[in-house]
């Protein structure tokens, strides 16, 4: 069994027949439980809508910081209320992006930090999303007592180290398909002890369906790819990885 870790799965995406369709190909292909991701109000108001009932889903609810410059206090406030649901799993995605947009890096860090301060209280992990920002990223995250797993990582073998010491697992996607990511090199070193599957649905599909809409279902390439990678079977990565998941979100 696998679990797709991160994936935005709302009809801001995707019109409802194909979510019902998506769902029953991946389910086909060993994918038995979700983390959906709402990353902004109308995301997170849009879940929660369309999965009021389903038990393979839980959720991941938090202001992405594309978002940074347009929440408010009454914003985080909501949040709480949104995160008391008893299906949500993390706080997330949150972080810092700097490529989206360099100039707002104070008030990003500032709703970051906001969020973070959520997860230490309520005690839930968080799914971490950093693009081009990853030292001030380590650098926020080792100040405080959270745990979760850096989504879509990236970086260097080095960060990838310095990210495990600190309790944090690694988000492993599509991207290490690609033909020129640096990134099967640093999992080719550290292997699956700390590190989660996810696609990020609709984005970064895997190889051999690069620049099509993501699904869950492809966990079960990228899964593929890893045990090539490795020189492991399918299942060993189903198994260590589905441990993983279910260990730092703490699923059912
Ligand atoms: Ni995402």
């Amino acid at each position: 069994m696998f679990i797709d870790t991160h994936l935005h799965l709302s009809t801001e995406d995707y019109h409802i027949d194909e979510i019902k369709d998506i769902l029953r190909q991946a389910r086909r292909n060993g994918v038995k439980k979700y983390i959906v991701c709402g990353c902004s109000k109308s995301e997170i108001k849009n879940v929660l809508k369309i999965y009021p009932q389903m038990r393979s889903i839980s959720f991941a609810f938090g202001y992405h910081p594309e978002f940074a410059d347009s929440i408010t206090k009454q914003d985080l406030l909501e949040l709480q209320e949104f995160i008391c649901h008893d299906r949500v799993v993390a706080i997330g995605e949150i972080g810092l992006d700097y490529h989206y947009n360099n100039e707002n890096r104070q008030q990003q860090q500032k709703i970051f930090r906001e969020q973070l301060q959520l997860a230490e209280k309520l005690n839930l992990p968080v799914t971490i999303h950093s693009r081009d920002a990853i030292e001030d990223t380590y650098q926020i995250l080792s100040q405080y007592h959270v745990k979760g797993v850096i989504h879509c990582f990236s970086g260097s073998l080095e960060m990838a180290q310095k990210f495990i010491k600190l309790g944090f697992y690694l988000g492993i996607g599509g991207v290490i398909t690609f033909k020129n990511s640096k990134l099967k090199n640093v999992i080719a070193k550290i292997g699956l002890e700390h590190v989660v599957l996810e696609t990020d649905s609709p984005y970064l599909s895997p190889e051999p369906y690069r620049g099509k809409k993501n699904g869950p279902q492809n966990i079960y390439h990228i899964a593929c790819f890893l045990a090539d990678l490795l020189n492991i079977s399918i299942e060993e990565v189903a198994k260590i990885t589905t441990t993983n998941a279910m260990c730092i979100f703490d699923l059912k």
